[in-house]
């Protein structure tokens, strides 16, 4: 039960065979494909020599492995391998070899590597079988030895060894230095709240298991299909891992069936697939199981303190937001948790601070909007015990502290249309009518609650290249290395070209998932429709150009003296502006020009100079309503409103559905999702999906998603900021505010299950 509006972004006409334009509602030109079981998943692909490997996982947390007995399992016939750090092929030792492109500070996992052990559910060995079957049952014979050592994973009990993160991680933002005297201001401040809240340990859970089919050639080629954000980056690791030239080896990633960041780096079966497949010069697979899933990467547990403090009026004095979270023993980890609260909201004395304490965990991973859905999570919750102190509307306190630069380095946005996410939401929602009081509002066994929040994330844009070939028959084939991990980057390339080439979307097709193609960089950060789609603008206008010094240069042009910026492109021909009956058909051009096939590539790169000016993020105004039973604590949410500020909605459909995909998990987080810890054995517990709840259909209302008009030039050329993550960002702040409304109980620790709704 979704809804969508997006009036002010133009018609939501389904495509047909006529003009393509931005904002327009187009269904998935993937969706056949995906719903007819055509489109191949890593771990369904085919290969005549191909051999299937399961990995065995450590069964303690620290500690070294003393001996590993494979003679029951290698008895077994059609088991051809058991592969351990004693019999590996050849890799790397330095853990330089081991970084790939978005690793943290550190040095990363090395899969296989030797005896020892740095956290539970690592692998330590692979069993490699001629058929899954057996490999599987092989793998539950392999005898370990461990000499365990103590392992430290509860956070809670180490808060005492934080640690500064380190800087080395490209790209990330340690918090700004103290803006004015935080704590004098809040120790003056006539209304102050004060708070810690909690978040536990999250995991992905993508519907897709993490995957890797390494297919081998008669020459040694390694073709492999990987469950990968990033066929480059699974190319560049697996070719400094084992020091092969990246020429050797292809990697492809046509489709995925979701990641939100698991699968930002190589994960260890891709390690492991082309060990198999090197030792046994074949082509090998190995597929995860549920609750391997759980064995490398999560969000991290987190700790926040929160101190804020206003005048009278509401006029902020005092933001004050501290974070602890955990990483591993090997990487400094780290997300942007607490930045965001000196990005928000007006105020001369901000403090903010963050920390991590290594524990004998695997390192955590991004995971959609990662830092934010914790951190704006506690800001946002804060910002509603304060509305409450001062007796005021949680939204008139917003409106009241906006902020018209950012605050900390007085930088202009380079587009906030958070205003109108306010304006628009509310109305949408009805929030006028929300009585100030909690506990104002019951039916029945079930007290109501309205909340809301604000949400933010950044917008960003890397360098990509695209290439554009235009074939005779007037059909064009643009491609990139990017990744379409379900957010709908076919669709919304194949747009951006069909509207630059004024050529109808069955003409054009988008190719990614393939490290043969140009370069992009990894999805993530929301960031592929203004990074990839910008370098598709490029190459289409490069195309373009050569199209139009083709035209001018046949026998009788009607473009001889016309400059480029005098033609456009529109319904599969090249026109001159203002006389749509000059003009010639793109296939009469090529025709003409007896050329089967013009093409062009284009590099992107984003104007760093100008960006710097500005500070570039995506904004939402959250509003929801929940149903709390009052004899059992359950929640309901009922009712959402998210209005987005993102810049130019290119593809109308696919972004509604991130959102809506957003808003989704952003319940899940609020009420469902944890993974527990048995810290005797430093060991994730409920890793399967019977005891790691997710949100499902029952859990899910009424969801709309109102888009605002907006147009950011200065994040890319086609105006837009990207929405994969905003969604998710505020959704939990604004469910535990309408918690807190309905029942007067302020719940701080997520997921607000129904135990701590009623103990609060
Ligand atoms: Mo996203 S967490 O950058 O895949």
């Amino acid at each position: 039960m979704t809804r969508s509006s997006a009036a002010s972004q133009g018609p939501m006409a389904e495509a047909g065979t006529g003009a393509v334009h931005a904002g327009m509602s187009v269904s998935r030109v993937d969706g056949r494909a995906k719903v007819t079981g055509e489109a191949r998943y890593a771990a369904e692909y085919p290969a005549a020599d191909l051999c299937h490997g399961v990995v065995v996982n450590s069964t303690i947390a620290k500690g070294r492995i003393t001996g590993i007995d494979v003679r029951e399992a290698m008895a077994i016939p059609g088991v051809l391998l058991v592969i351990t750090h004693e019999n590996r092929p050849k890799m790397r030792s330095f853990g330089i070899f081991y970084k790939d492109m978005t690793a943290p500070a550190g040095a990363p996992f090395r899969p296989l590597y030797d005896d020892r052990i740095v956290c539970s559910g690592q692998p330590v060995a692979l069993v490699v079988a001629e058929t899954f079957e057996l490999a599987r049952h092989a793998a539950a014979l392999v005898q370990v030895s461990y000499a365990a050592e103590p392992h430290e994973t509860n956070l809670l009990a180490h808060m005492n060894r934080a640690h500064v993160p380190s800087r080395l991680k490209a790209g990330y933002s340690p918090p700004p230095a103290e803006k004015g005297n935080a704590a004098a201001a809040f120790a003056d401040a006539p209304v102050k709240i004060e708070a810690a809240y909690y978040s536990g340990v999250e995991h992905h859970n993508p519907m897709e298991l993490f995957a890797s089919t390494v297919i081998r050639g008669d020459d040694g080629h390694l073709t492999i299909y990987d469950k990968t954000q990033s066929s480059l980056n699974s190319r560049w690791y697996v070719s400094q891992v084992f020091g092969i030239a990246q020429r050797k080896i292809t990697v492809r990633n046509p489709y995925v069936g979701g990641a939100f960041g698991s699968g930002l780096r190589p994960q260890y079966q891709l390690t492991l697939a082309v060990m198999a497949s090197l030792m046994l010069k074949r082509s090998a697979r190995v597929v995860l199981t549920r609750p391997q899933m759980f064995t490398f990467g999560h969000r991290p547990e987190t700790v926040q303190r929160m101190q804020l403090a206003a005048e009278r009026d509401g006029t902020l004095r005092a933001i004050v937001h501290e974070a602890v979270a955990e990483t591993s023993r090997f990487e400094d980890y780290v997300e942007v948790v607490v930045n965001w609260s000196g990005q928000l909201y007006a105020c001369d004395n901000i403090r903010m601070g963050y920390v991590l304490v290594a524990l004998d965990h695997y390192s955590p991973i991004d995971m959609r909007a990662p830092g934010a859905a914790h951190g704006v999570h506690a800001l946002e919750v804060a910002m509603d015990e304060l509305a409450h102190a001062l007796d005021m509307d949680p939204l008139a306190l917003r409106q009241k502290n906006y902020a018209v630069r950012n605050p900390m380095d007085d930088l202009p946005y380079s587009t906030k249309e958070l205003l109108a996410c306010y304006r628009q939401g509310a109305e949408r929602f009805g929030w006028d009518r929300r009585p100030v009081a909690p506990r104002s509002m019951r039916e029945g066994h079930e007290l109501i609650g309205w909340g809301m929040a604000t949400g933010t994330w950044d917008a960003m844009q890397m360098t990509a290249r695209a290439g554009a070939v235009l074939h005779a028959d007037g059909t064009l084939v643009v491609s990139s290395a990017a990744s379409d991990i379900g957010t709908g980057t076919y669709t919304v390339m194949a747009m951006i070209a069909a509207e630059a080439m004024g050529l109808p979307l069955e003409r054009v097709s988008f190719r990614l998932g393939d490290s043969a193609l140009p370069f992009a960089p990894i999805e993530g950060g929301s960031s592929h429709v203004t990074t990839v789609g910008s370098a598709v603008q490029g190459v289409c206008e490069k195309l373009q150009r050569r199209l139009f010094r083709l035209a001018r240069a046949l026998p009788a042009s009607p473009f001889r003296a016309a400059r480029f910026d005098q033609v456009c492109f529109a319904g599969g021909a090249m026109q001159l502006r203002g006389a749509s009956d000059v003009g010639v058909a793109l296939v009469d051009l090529l025709a003409a020009a007896g050329k089967g096939r013009i093409e062009a590539k284009h590099l992107m790169l984003p104007n760093v100079l100008n960006q710097k000016k500005y500070l570039r993020a995506t904004h939402s105004a959250v509003f929801c309503e929940v149903r709390v039973d009052e004899d059992l604590g359950t929640v309901r949410v009922t009712r959402v409103v998210s209005a987005i500020a993102a810049g130019r909605i290119i593809s109308a459909k696919t972004a509604h559905s991130q959102v809506v995909g957003g808003v989704v998990w952003g319940i899940s987080q609020a009420l469902h999702e944890e993974t527990h810890a048995d810290h005797r054995f430093g060991r994730f517990m409920n890793h399967d999906l019977s005891e790691y709840h997710v949100a499902v259909n029952a859990d899910i209302h009424d969801i709309d998603v109102i888009f605002v008009e907006e147009d950011d030039r200065v994040v890319s050329r086609l105006g837009a900021k990207g929405v994969g993550e905003i969604g998710i960002v505020g959704v939990s702040a604004a469910i535990a505010n309408a918690i807190f409304h309905a029942t007067g109980r302020r719940v701080r620790s997520t997921p607000m299950t129904p135990d701590k709704v009623m103990r609060s």
